[in-house]
């Protein structure tokens, strides 16, 4: 297993649109999946959309679990009902990380997917766990949850966002010229 990296907003490789996996059960479905769940929890994350991690297939994985024992698997998810009942969430992301903020979204949704087996299995959520598979499905689209925000702020955490890139850049920088004296 490996720890992926996770692309950071605003890279423009966080809105491309995710294609449908085609082949299931392969060891390279397998490797991926296990791959995403270990550096999900290492980040630590509650889901990751395969999209995250620059690989623009429909994949995303999540554990609201409190135990991290609990990794649910979709594939080629569907939202089949929503309800009309809304509610707010302070949502997070992996990739634009530090910022939360509230996002109004369907309180309850049916989705449907398969499994990595290639098992398709249909499953009704609210609460974090209906927020989540609504977040994530979001990536595969290549949306971001920024995108909900008003121009003003998703600038302001643009502006944060490539201020961090560049520090971090410039420590990988200072660090790799450390290394050679
Ligand atoms: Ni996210």
């Amino acid at each position: 297993m490996a720890i992926l990296n996770i692309l950071r907003y605003p890279d423009a490789r966080l809105h491309k649109v995710a294609k449908p996996v085609t082949e299931f059960g392969t060891e390279r479905l397998t490797t991926l999946v296990a791959d995403m769940a270990e550096t999900m929890y290492d980040a630590p994350g509650v889901g990751l959309a395969a999209s995250q991690v620059d690989v623009h297939e429909q994949l995303i994985i999540i554990d609201t679990s409190e135990s991290h024992d609990d990794l649910r698997v979709f594939i080629n998810p569907q939202i089949v009902w929503a309800s009309a009942e809304k509610q707010v969430y302070d949502e997070g992301c992996l990739s634009v990380p530090g910022v939360y903020d509230g996002v109004e979204r369907p309180a309850q949704v049916k989705v449907r997917a398969f499994d990595a087996a290639g098992a398709q299995f249909e499953l009704e959520a609210d609460g974090l766990l209906a927020v989540c598979i609504q977040h994530e499905m979001d990536h595969l689209l290549g949306k971001v949850f920024v995108d909900y925000l008003s121009p003003l702020k998703r600038n302001r955490i643009k502006a944060k966002m490539l201020k961090e890139s560049r520090g971090l850049e410039r420590e990988a920088a200072l660090r790799a010229a450390g290394r050679r004296y």
